[in-house]
């Protein structure tokens, strides 16, 4: 058995942190399972990182099945979340949990990601009922972008933090095990997570949490578009495989590549 919901709340409850990798596909997770990483999200960010879109909006459950799948296959012994996508449990509770049990059933997750607060502890109430672990997702919510007119910090007005400590107590309530907090103030993250018998996992939200997540993209400096502050890039990924495929044009066009040994012979 690899990593499991009580290996993270024993982790919590002995004040070890929670490392998490938001991945998308095989390689990047087997890297993060070798690496010794606990848990893979397998995140609605792909929208941006893997399909260069803008927002995560037109991601579908489809689209996070097939990734989760190969995913899975990469990581099988980390502990596996999948982000729902936008609309695919806001519409009614039945169809969150067709989609949610979707989710559970093809790709082996051990939990799904649903942003939101008060307005989804039905629905984070009745999935736990039926055995599925919810992590929420509070702060800045990507789903809600152009409710919030882009990317913000949420919580530094004492309206937001009373805001985020509601939600939050409604999601732990609820039974969320987890709730990622995203572009959150380090105080109110702090605040929560010591008051609170539900794991915090940051980004963007100061060192107090319970674990910290970042895109792997991010992480290994493949992702150039953009660099929030909160992003720290371990590796210049990007300038690294750029030249990798300059030197392999050039060995082309110059007639060293292949070599013999790099051949079938005659
Ligand atoms: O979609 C995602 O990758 C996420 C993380 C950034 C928390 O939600």
């Amino acid at each position: 058995m690899g990593v499991t919901l009580r290996t993270l709340l024993k982790k919590k409850k002995e004040g070890r942190k929670i490392t998490m990798v938001s991945t998308y596909d095989y390689i990047s997770a087997k890297l993060c399972q070798e690496a010794g990483i606990d848990c893979v999200l397998v995140g609605d960010s792909l929208g941006m990182v893997f399909q260069g879109l803008e927002t995560t909006l037109p991601v579908t459950l489809d689209e996070m099945i097939y990734h989760a799948k190969a995913v899975r296959r990469g990581a099988p012994d980390l502990f596996m979340i999948v982000d729902m996508p936008f609309m695919s449990y806001q519409v009614s509770l039945e169809k969150a949990l067709e989609n949610c049990g979707r989710v559970m059933k093809e790709t082996g997750a051990q939990a799904v990601k649903l942003e939101g607060g008060e307005e989804i502890a039905p629905l984070v109430a009745r999935l736990t009922e039926i055995g599925i672990p919810v992590v929420g997702h509070l702060g800045f919510k990507p789903q809600s972008v152009h409710l919030f007119g882009g990317p913000k910090v949420m919580g530094k007005s004492k309206e937001e933090k009373e805001k985020i400590m509601k939600d939050f107590k409604a999601l732990e309530d609820a039974g969320a095990f987890m709730v990622v907090l995203e572009s959150v103030p380090t105080g109110v993250a702090k605040d929560l997570t010591e008051s609170s018998r539900s794991i915090t996992v940051g980004i963007g939200a100061g060192k107090y949490c319970d674990g910290q997540v970042l895109v792997f993209h991010d992480l290994v400096g493949l992702y150039e578009e953009v660099k929030p502050k909160f992003v720290r890039r371990y590796v210049q990924g990007a300038k690294i495989f750029r030249e990798a495929l300059e030197r392999f044009k050039m060995d082309v066009e110059r007639g060293d590549f292949p070599s013999p040994e790099e051949s079938y012979g005659e």
